[in-house]
């Protein structure tokens, strides 16, 4: 169609040139040179540069260079604009000039994209072609080029590494163009194959953390059990971190890391080599963002500053769960609480699946097996007990006139619509409708409906499976349009398969003609944000809920699990990845099904995965219906192991409710990887085996059958085992150490320079939270150590509303000439000193051996367990200090 290959003389209008606070408009002529003119190829190439002083944004009218016929025919015009919208966030939207098109609503995803208040400069270099967006607080800077395809690069400023890169290195190689069709767009970026490690882009099961190279990561939400590896799975998160190895002329340091988030709800292919990433994408706009950093941490909060912080969750939500599909009746469930009783191990949670509903109806009982009475008596006898109860909930409501939530739904118009009727889906009840929750009307139904419900049965909070959407009959209807058989195959199920597969059809319609083919991906969000809402208004207290799908700022209102994993060793090691996926994702609050859901599992697998699953944020036992029975007291070698790990779990619950307190403030996910501690080691970023709960706490699990020693990678400093305090690894530098792992222990080690706050062991965290506090004090060599607890009532919506409801200490610890000491900095004290929390001891650990420290290379546990007894007998009614400000014991 449109080429341009002749040099040529281009006038680019009213270019502004912005400084301080002084904006001047100029108008610039811009000569190609012969050798930049257009050669074979595609792309778009720029015709006119404007910057609005207003909104200090760049904009470019990119215009196409040559069509191609693939995928449907191009768009001609499109327009670009780049903006700082903080300092630490760049955003560069790329769309179709003339016409709108669609883009995730504010509704539904809310975020302020107002530009900086602070000066954005731009100015180009005429010699270079090249229009430069700067900001003066940030280390990111924005650059057009103007060569003979359009593209733009992302710097660091400080140490000149190009982090974003989206010149089409190769003028014959089609992938590396920008594409902008009705049903395909196309962006790539080059990458320092040698120095980007990436990390993101779910929901997938995946054997390595780190992306590794040549591979298609697909998004669009699928029920698809999670024991498949590498294809796309139930939400979509189009987010990833690129964390950098040091340049070689020592400008970048290792650990240097930024975020980059594409924020578009359409099915999507995500093509990784190692040395660019591509984005092929079938409809929406290009919106990216990019997150300065650059530490992991620091861009994770600015992620979670942008897309929302991860709700916060109630104190309770930190037991234990139990669940199963495929519990007989109440009988059955009450038995399982009283043999977790009996057998002294910690339940918090029970659960039940869709068994108790009457014919899998959403808000019915079945009144044979779990009567509306029982069930009661059952809930509130659990809640005597200070235990929960969680129930599941599924989308698709029977198509059945006695169903009373049907007939509601129905006068209320709430259901997805296709060619005017509403949709038809079949699930658990057989056939279904499925609610709108893009329709205003249908987020009061579901309200409503939960409302009546949990007046006849009081459940503490909920489960949303199948809401991907999950369809048990394929669309057949015939495709309507090229929405229903897109011209480009998104690789879904890794297999280009159709993407009405086992979903809503694509031209199914929900409220204001949204189509389902750009929202699919929305649904479980907008199901976990009304239920959240509904909850909060119904109960007045902090939601739990657990959600299958989800997307991006999800962790906004729900909790998630990585749905039906197999009860096999590959999946227990896979749940690592998925549990440090979700945590970069902004969904802190996170676990596997414990033993495996799908297949049955043995005792030594659930030893092993109890082991490891009482430090996923979310721990809950699941299994699926026919498997065989796995509560963790039907062996007694599960029974003892849990005793002692979950044991470790509740003593550590003020540590893990202080970590989701850190998660809603600033977003830093509560399991980590441990290049969030340790990011200039790049030995972490390969590690899939082994995570951080917080800065400090390192697990490192069995994951293969018969082993009894794990090999394991300490970053450099001092780790004790937090089963046995004695035991100590001493790292002068990251080194690999093989640790005995017997079958009744996991190795979790406190690293130096850490404050862990721990209570005393007990079989609710209501009781555990009734016991005294200790404090578990681990110099670093310079003889600093810090840590924090966060205390509230624990179920308060608003988790730092009124100063009467919270307190805050951090503790700091310090060992100076043969002196220990900890000072506390307490915010809002009163709380906590009305509580009458005491703490009742404090042990230090990683005292050494001489009393002058720049000569210690090796700790004497002996000598500090010594100085711990010492501390313990001597100060021990200086250290019975209730948490008020600046007590200091010395
Ligand atoms: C889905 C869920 C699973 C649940 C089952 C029955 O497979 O992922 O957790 O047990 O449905 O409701």
């Amino acid at each position: 169609m449109t080429t341009t290959s002749r040099t040529k003389t281009r006038t680019t209008p009213l270019l502004s040139f912005c400084f301080i606070t002084i904006c001047v408009t100029l108008s610039q002529t811009v000569a190609d040179s012969p050798s930049k003119a257009p050669q074979v190829g595609y792309g778009y190439t720029i015709t006119t540069v404007n910057t609005d002083p207003t909104t200090k944004s760049l904009t470019a009218n990119l215009k196409l260079i040559k069509s191609s016929s693939v995928y449907g025919p191009d768009i001609p015009l499109l327009t670009l604009t780049a903006s700082f919208e903080t300092k630490d966030r760049l955003r560069v939207r790329i769309t179709d000039s003339k016409n709108q098109r669609w883009e995730i609503p504010q509704e539904v995803i809310p975020r302020d994209s107002s530009s900086s208040q602070s000066q954005s400069f731009v100015f180009q270099n005429p010699q270079n072609s090249k229009h430069i967006l700067t900001h003066p607080n940030s280390d990111l800077i924005f650059t057009l080029h103007n060569k003979t395809q359009f593209g733009f690069t992302i710097t660091r400023k400080s140490s000149k590494d190009i982090l974003f890169n989206t010149l089409p290195d190769d003028p014959l190689n089609p992938e590396t163009f920008l594409v902008f069709k009705e049903q395909y767009l196309q962006l790539s970026s080059s990458l320092p194959s040698k120095r980007a490690s990436l990390f993101g882009f779910g929901e997938h099961t995946k054997s390595s953390f780190k992306l590794q190279p040549n591979q298609t990561l697909t998004l669009w939400n699928e029920d698809i059990g999670s024991s498949n590896v590498d294809v796309n799975l139930y939400g979509s998160h189009p987010f990833y971190l690129d964390v950098r190895k040091g340049s070689s002329d020592g400008r970048v340091k290792s650990g240097s890391t930024h975020g980059v988030l594409l924020l578009n709800s359409n099915g999507m292919d995500v093509v990784y080599t190692g040395d660019r990433v591509t984005y092929k994408v079938i409809g929406g706009v290009f919106d990216l963002y990019f997150f300065a950093g650059s530490s992991p941490e620091s861009v994770v909060d600015q992620y979670t500053e942008f897309i929302g912080r991860p709700a916060p969750m109630p104190y309770w939500s930190f037991g234990f769960h139990q669940c199963r599909w495929g519990y007989k009746n109440v009988d059955d469930v009450q038995g399982v609480v009283t043999n977790y009783a009996k057998a002294g191990i910690p339940l918090e949670v029970m659960w039940t699946d869709i068994d108790y509903m009457d014919a899998y109806k959403d808000f019915t009982l079945d009144p044979v097996n779990f009567p509306q009475d029982k069930m009661k008596t059952f809930v509130d006898t659990l809640h005597k007990n200070g235990q929960k109860y969680v129930l599941i909930l599924d989308p698709g409501i029977s198509i059945n006139n006695t169903h009373a939530t049907y007939v509601r739904g129905l006068q209320a118009d709430v259901y997805i619509k296709r060619d005017g009727v509403n949709y038809l889906g079949e699930v658990w009840p057989g056939q279904v409708y499925y609610p709108d929750f893009l329709n205003p009307r249908s987020q009061e139904f579901w309200a409503e409906e939960i409302k009546l419900f949990r007046d006849i049965l009081p459940f503490d909070g909920l489960w949303l499976d199948m809401n991907e959407l999950s369809n048990f009959k394929t669309s057949n209807d015939t495709p309507h349009s090229n929405l229903d058989n897109p011209p480009y195959k998104i690789n879904s199920s890794g297999v280009q398969q159709p993407i009405n597969t086992k979903t809503v059809a694509a031209t199914s319609l929900h409220y204001g003609n949204i189509t389902e083919y750009d929202s699919h991906n929305l649904y479980g969000l907008l199901e976990s944000k009304a239920t959240n809402k509904a909850l909060v208004d119904i109960t007045g207290k902090r939601p739990f809920i657990l959600s299958r799908s989800t997307f991006v700022s999800s962790g906004k209102y729900t909790a998630h699990w990585t749905g039906d994993n197999a009860a096999t060793w590959n999946d227990l090691a896979y749940s690592i990845p998925s549990i440090l996926n979700f945590g970069i994702f902004g969904v802190p609050m996170v676990g596997a099904d414990i033993c495996g859901f799908g297949g049955n599992t043995t005792e030594e697998l659930c030893r092993r995965w109890i082991q490891l699953g009482a430090f996923y944020p979310f721990s809950r036992d699941h299994s699926v219906i026919n498997s065989t029975r796995q509560e963790l007291y039907l062996w007694d070698s599960v029974a003892a192991s849990a005793r002692k790990v979950l044991g470790l779990r509740y003593r550590l619950l003020p540590y893990f409710y202080t970590l989701m307190y850190e998660s809603n403030t600033k977003g830093t996910p509560i399991a980590r990887p441990l290049f969030f501690s340790f990011p200039e080691d790049v030995t972490t970023y390969e590690i899939n085996s082994q995570f951080l709960l917080g800065k400090g706490v390192l697990v490192s699990p069995v994951l293969q059958s018969g082993a009894v020693t794990v090999d394991a990678y300490f970053p450099k400093g001092n780790w004790f085992d937090l089963f046995n305090l004695s035991n100590s690894v001493n790292a002068k530098s990251g080194k690999h150490v093989t640790l005995d792992a017997p079958a009744d222990h996991i190795n979790v080690h406190i690293g130096e320079g850490n404050i862990l706050p721990l209570q005393g062991e007990a079989l609710t965290t209501e009781a555990a939270r009734n016991t005294s506090f200790e404090l578990l004090v681990v110099f670093s060599s310079n003889g600093n150590s810090y840590g924090e607890v966060y205390l509230d009532d624990g179920e308060a919506v608003d988790i730092k509303g009124s100063k009467a409801q919270w307190t805050l200490v951090r503790f700091y610890g310090t060992l100076h000439n043969d002196s220990v000491s900890v000072t506390s900095n307490v915010t809002n004290g009163k709380f906590a000193l009305d509580k009458k929390w005491i703490i009742e001891k404090v042990t230090f650990l990683g005292i050494p051996k001489h009393e002058r420290l720049d000569r210690i290379d090796s700790v004497d546990t002996e000598s500090e367990l010594n100085v711990v007894n010492r501390m313990n007998s001597m100060r021990k009614e200086v250290l019975k200090t209730k948490f008020d400000n600046s007590s200091q014991f010395a």
